[in-house]
């Protein structure tokens, strides 16, 4: 596949995914590598633009992430970010010193020069508000460059040699706190690097389907299907490239939310529209028994997961050899796990790179390897796949399994399953302006006394979260409206045998988790 292609050089600064995907937003393909891959790699890599990310160090100091000059003599056009934008102007002759003080926060930027030679700042107005991190600056310009942008402490807030293609910006383009950062990428990637905006969803799926063809050819494949976006969309994917050689095997487990094993086997099963080998494996009594007296959370996670893997051990012994063992990685699965771009391993990925030694297979097939979450979105939805599924919000494999607070049981899951039920359908019915990122009913391992007509009740408490977040790493509970969370309380006290408390879960994260083990 020849495409356009932009190279997001990454020197360790936070945003680095964020840049990739702004530049994606723009129908341009871009990939992520460390400011260490070699000059004659990128050479190779035929690219119409290069991206410079920030980082946390001082282009000056010793031993701080470098690139050669050389980088800026392929005839490349070239944008440096903050750190990036300093690394260039060192590099190149210019100076970089340490400010008084640092420029951090909402800022207010002046552009500067005829918008003739400014095309980095076309459709920007003259004054507009940009996101600034940063202690270094750039004090002396290399030789070339001209001021494009200027702020009240900084006098290099972007810089640009427009004959070479050479740019340099202080602040990050790729927040969404700086209000033209949109129009600036658009500008750098579709107007000097001339990239016309190859990158679709549609011709991905088109350009995977056939890839995935000539690489399986008549062999057969074998995906383990959970239900979740990713795995969901591998599976529309290879079932549109290879119809009948797929073989999916979902594992219900029992920790599934309300329907969900119904669902899932509603669009990949026999009277689903997809053309595939379906095989769900009914193990919830198996694992209810395993976990029957566990109430350790980590010792829960470990028998959840081992027990998937004994499961779909015995479903493979069944279906026999296969040629590709399919995964529904993406790509910040793949940098997450440092294999890519120069970002510390967040988490170490089963999935990635790592292959199962429990099936018998030649090779691993990973369709979505590229893609960030809200491409895989566009592309499940390109496949046919049912909206709700599509835009799911996101699911912990271990499931229900955490959200039960102490021992698993069959009772507590059935539980579990009606309350969360009635939450998402209250939610979705009240029509909030935004829905919190994740929200979900669980069961505390608390029971208390109460009364329900002339009868006293001795029963469990549920908890409702809700949170806000943007990376899942740390989030905020979310604010519901009263009404709502009273509606949802009294139908679930209502409506769920077992339940006579309801409590909202205010806790934040740090120093709360999302899910409750
Ligand atoms: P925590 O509870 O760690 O959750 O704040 C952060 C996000 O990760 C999800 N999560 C998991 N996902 N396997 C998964 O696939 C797991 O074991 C797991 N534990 C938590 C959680 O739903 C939230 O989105």
């Amino acid at each position: 596949m020849t495409q356009e292609k932009i190279l997001v050089l990454d020197f360790g600064g936070q945003y680095n995914q964020l840049v990739a995907r702004r530049v994606r937003e723009c129908n341009v393909y871009c990939e992520i590598a460390s400011y260490k891959t070699p000059i004659e790699k990128i050479k190779e890599m035929k690219l119409k633009g290069i991206i410079l990310t920030g980082g946390p160090n001082s282009c000056y100091e010793e031993g701080a992430p470098t690139y050669s000059k050389e980088l800026f003599e392929l005839g490349i056009p070239v944008l440096g970010l903050c750190y990036g934008a300093q690394l260039m102007s060192h590099v190149l002759g210019g100076k970089v010193e340490r400010a008084a003080n640092r420029e951090y926060g909402k800022t207010k930027v002046y552009v500067d020069g005829e918008m003739a030679e400014n095309g980095l700042f076309e459709g920007v107005p003259a004054e507009t508000v940009v996101w600034m991190s940063h202690f270094d600056y750039i004090s002396k310009l290399a030789p070339g460059f001209k001021v494009l942008a200027h702020t009240d402490n900084c006098p290099v807030a972007a810089a640009g040699m427009a004959e070479k293609r050479l740019y340099a910006i202080q602040f990050h383009p790729e927040v969404l706190h700086t209000e033209k950062g949109k129009e600036i990428l658009f500008n750098f990637v579709r107007k000097i690097c001339n990239c016309s905006g190859d990158w679709r969803m549609d011709s991905f799926v088109e350009t995977t389907v056939k890839d995935i063809r000539a690489k399986v050819g008549n062999g057969r494949v074998l995906l383990a299907l959970s239900g979740g976006v990713d795995s969901s969309v591998a599976a529309g994917l290879l079932s549109r490239a290879i119809g009948k050689q797929l073989t999916c095997v979902f594992v219900d487990h029992g920790l599934l939310r309300k329907n969900e094993g119904d669902e899932v086997e509603a669009v990949f099963g026999p009277k689903g529209k997809f053309d595939l080998n379906f095989i769900r494996v009914n193990a919830q009594q198996r694992y209810y028994s395993k976990l029957a007296g566990v109430s350790e959370p980590e010792k829960k996670r470990k028998i959840i997961g081992e027990e998937f893997i004994r499961v779909f051990e015995e479903e493979a012994k069944k279906i026999g050899a296969v040629d590709f063992l399919a995964q529904g990685t993406i790509y910040p699965d793949v940098v997450e796990s440092g294999l890519g771009g120069e970002s510390a391993v967040i988490k170490s990925h089963h999935n990635v790179g790592g292959l199962p030694d429990f099936v018998d297979f030649k090779e691993i097939i990973e369709p979505l390897r590229n893609l960030f979450k809200d491409e895989v979105r566009k592309a499940g939805l390109e496949l046919g796949l049912p909206e709700n599924l599509v835009f799911r919000q996101p699911f912990p494999g271990p499931g229900l399994g955490i959200r039960i607070i102490g021992e698993v049981t069959e009772e507590k899951v059935r539980i579990v399953q009606d309350a969360d039920f009635i939450y998402r359908e209250e939610i979705a019915k009240a029509g909030l302006k935004k829905l919190p990122d994740q929200y979900f009913a669980a069961l505390t391992n608390m029971r208390s006394v109460g009364v329900m007509g002339d009868e006293r009740t001795y029963d469990y408490a549920v908890a409702l979260r809700a949170v806000n977040t943007i990376d899942f790493m740390t989030a905020e509970a979310a604010e519901i409206p009263f009404e709502v969370l009273q509606k949802v309380m009294s139908r679930i006290i209502n409506e769920v045998r077992g339940v006579n408390r309801v409590f909202y879960d205010l806790t934040s994260k740090p120093p709360g988790t999302i899910e409750m083990e």
